[in-house]
């Protein structure tokens, strides 16, 4: 995960240590990941907080070398499952305005704008605070 964390995230990744935080943080964190079939190589990974009626994305990535196969979208619909298992009603996450290919996937996947907040990153770059509510069909 670490290692496809670098790849995903090359201006700030979480350092191996915050992943295995997130992790000790089960079962309240949520996380899954996506390997090719019949192999060790992970495709992919995503991780969700459960707090309640409302959850949030955590992490989403995909391998570059995987991308546009439709493995960002199953990841997002199985935390939503998750989420729905878990008793949330509604899921929300942050995104960078530049983003996008996470735009696309979100606005795709049923997604709206909350709020942004500008400048929010070193960047300069606006957060986009998107929610979805959520619903049997994923
Ligand atoms: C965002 C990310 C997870 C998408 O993963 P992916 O596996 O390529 O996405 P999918 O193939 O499932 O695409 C699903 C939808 O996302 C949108 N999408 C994907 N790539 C896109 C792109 N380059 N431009 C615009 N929309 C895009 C489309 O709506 C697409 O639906 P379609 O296939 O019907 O066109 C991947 O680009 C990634 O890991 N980026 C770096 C990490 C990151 O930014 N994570 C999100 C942080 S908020």
């Amino acid at each position: 995960m670490a290692g496809l964390e670098r790849a995903a995230f090359p201006d700030d990744p979480w350092t191996e240590a915050s992943l295995w935080g997130e992790l000790a943080q089960r079962p309240r964190r949520s996380y899954v990941v996506m390997r090719e079939p019949g192999s060790e190589e992970l495709l992919g990974y995503a991780g969700l907080d459960l707090a309640g009626d409302v959850a949030d994305v955590m992490t989403l990535a995909v391998d570059p070398h995987a991308r546009g196969r439709g493995i960002g979208g199953l990841l997002l619909e199985d935390l939503h499952r998750r989420a729905l298992a878990g008793g949330a009603a509604s899921m929300m996450l942050e995104v960078r305005s530049g983003n996008e290919p996470a735009r696309g996937l979100y606005a795709a996947r049923g997604y709206s704008l909350v709020r942004s907040r500008p400048r929010y990153y070193p960047s300069g770059e606006d957060a986009l605070v998107l929610r979805k509510e959520l619903s049997a069909d994923v």
